[in-house]
């Protein structure tokens, strides 16, 4: 099994068709982030699904309006305050949840893009999806199936990133 080609070909994807994805799958997408690594294995990390009109109006909280209005599903991944022991550390495992569930998309040939901006507006967001003060919205993830090839991206050389 190698990894590295589903690492280097997923992309973020912004614009989806309009087909359901099974729950099957949407399960297997939050099992996926449910196996990540946390710090003292604490899994800090609570997850929301939204579809339809409840997807919908998100848009009106973020700039990627037209990403959330494509999308099939959103995910929405919280910080369970209740589980924390280390911020810093809490937020790195909520981000490897992020990725298992990104990788996992990918290899079901389903897309998706992780959104960061809408917590500009972190505080509305709480408030329309009626959430009390235990969960703090870190991102929300817009999936679906792909509506066409995605583009190419680029990485910073190996060699940049090396410190020596
Ligand atoms: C923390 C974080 C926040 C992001 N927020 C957004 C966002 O709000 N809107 C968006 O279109 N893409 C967002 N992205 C996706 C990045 O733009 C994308 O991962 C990056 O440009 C590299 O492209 P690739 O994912 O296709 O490799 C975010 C990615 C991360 C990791």
């Amino acid at each position: 099994m190698d990894l590295m080609p589903i690492i280097k070909k997923r992309r973020s994807v912004r614009r989806f068709k309009n087909k359901e994805i099974c729950p099957e799958l949407i399960e297997n997408i939050l099992q996926a982030g449910r196996w990540a690594p946390s710090g003292l294995n604490n899994q800090p990390w609570k997850f929301m699904v939204l579809e339809g009109e409840n997807k919908d109006a998100l848009c009106k909280f973020t700039h990627c309006q037209s990403i959330i209005k494509s999308a099939e599903k959103l995910i929405a991944v919280f910080l369970n305050k209740k589980t924390s022991y280390n911020y810093q550390k809490d937020l790195m495992a909520i981000g490897a949840s992020i990725e298992n569930m990104l990788l996992y998309i990918h290899c079901q040939g389903l897309g998706a893009c992780w959104l960061g901006e809408i917590l500009n507006q972190r505080k509305k967001v709480h408030k329309f999806l009626k959430l009390g003060s235990t969960l703090e919205l870190e991102a929300v993830i817009a999936l679906g199936y792909p509506l066409a090839k995605t583009k190419t991206s680029r990485r910073k050389p190996l060699k940049d990133l090396m410190i020596k």
